[in-house]
């Protein structure tokens, strides 16, 4: 599978010119903010961070309660977000799923089509498809996890959308992933340079259906 993909992404890189009609960075997520901001001239800025939490089922209790740890996932088909909820168990964080404004579907994922928008987009890296999901306040995460599924042996570049539309200072990120068989690659180093800000770690791949155990192994040898 590697050896096919890896084939076939080289000679995309020959073959391909890069798609136009590249997305700018606009995304819901900074209407969401500024929808938000809005509010908060109305409300308390307490409301506000309570609003904006729990539109992505983060609520403002839990935050309050004192949790530190967020795991943010995009996943198309599943793999992701089975790790990413078991992370989210093992460390009692909060999760916050990165929802395409446009769902994927399997057309679209088809990577055997260099038509299709999945291969148009890695082929693009100044694509950035839009975020469907609500703004999440980061206020008072010290670690946050960030997985997504390796697309062509990086980043789907909705992550770039993410990446670049927060601030992570002061938080310690740590990106996963899951393939069928590629690893990591460059996607850690290019979501650190893309965010630009946060204190980024060395990124982790697992296969699909990776043991509770095995993930909790990982995050304990990170301390
Ligand atoms: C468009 C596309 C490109 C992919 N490219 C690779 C790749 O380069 N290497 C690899 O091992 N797997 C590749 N895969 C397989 C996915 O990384 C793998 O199935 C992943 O676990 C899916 O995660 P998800 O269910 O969270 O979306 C690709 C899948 C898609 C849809």
């Amino acid at each position: 599978m590697k050896k096919i993909l890896t084939s076939i992404a080289a000679l995309m890189m020959f073959g391909l010119t890069a798609c136009s009609g590249s997305a700018a960075v606009t995304t819901s997520a900074q209407e969401t903010t500024t929808a938000a901001t809005t509010q908060a001239a109305e409300t308390t800025a307490a409301t506000q961070s309570e609003t904006e939490a729990s539109t992505e089922g983060t609520t403002a209790e839990e935050t309050k309660a004192g949790k530190d740890v967020l795991v943010v996932y995009f996943s198309a088909t599943g793999t992701t977000k089975d790790v990413a909820e078991k992370i989210a168990s093992i460390t009692n964080g909060d999760l916050y799923e990165i929802k395409p404004a446009k769902p994927y579907s399997d057309a679209d994922l088809n990577w055997n089509d260099k038509n299709s928008r999945s291969t148009k987009e890695q082929n693009n890296k100044k694509s950035r498809p839009e975020i469907a999901s609500g703004t999440v306040d980061l206020s008072g995460y010290k670690t946050v996890y960030i997985g997504y599924p390796i697309w062509w042996g990086e980043e789907p570049r909705i992550l770039d959308t993410f990446v670049e539309s927060y601030k992570f200072d002061g938080i310690k990120m740590i990106p996963f992933c899951t393939s069928a068989s590629s690893g990591v690659g460059r996607s850690d180093k290019n979501l650190a340079e893309r965010a630009g800000t946060g204190d980024w770690q060395k990124g982790k791949r697992f296969g699909a259906g990776a043991s509770e155990d095995s993930i909790r192994s990982w995050i304990e040898g990170l301390n």
